[in-house]
């Protein structure tokens, strides 16, 4: 898996390559924002400072909040180590 830190939390926690990191946090005790966790309400979205994901949303953000870095943690998969503004 790979290294996710959360920032603001003060957590680093594994998440495997096929693990949403919403769900990675939650399953650590670590439960942040969110409603639908289907990636369409917007609730989870949050400034990825470090590293890139693959995420597969339904329309619970912009382009140009991605284009800024923002990623919705329940529908996004990391693909090397990450910090994140939560
Ligand atoms: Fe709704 Fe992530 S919880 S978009």
């Amino acid at each position: 898996g790979f290294k996710v830190e959360f920032t603001r939390s003060g957590r680093t926690i594994e998440c495997d390559a096929d693990t949403a990191l919403l769900a990675a946090a939650a399953r650590a005790g670590l439960n942040l924002p969110a409603s639908c966790a289907q990636g369409m309400c917007g609730t989870c979205k949050t400034p990825l400072l470090s590293g890139s994901v693959d995420m597969q949303h339904n329309g619970g953000i912009r382009p140009r909040e991605i284009a800024r870095n923002k990623i919705l943690l329940c529908c996004s998969k990391p693909l090397e180590d990450l910090v994140i503004d939560a």
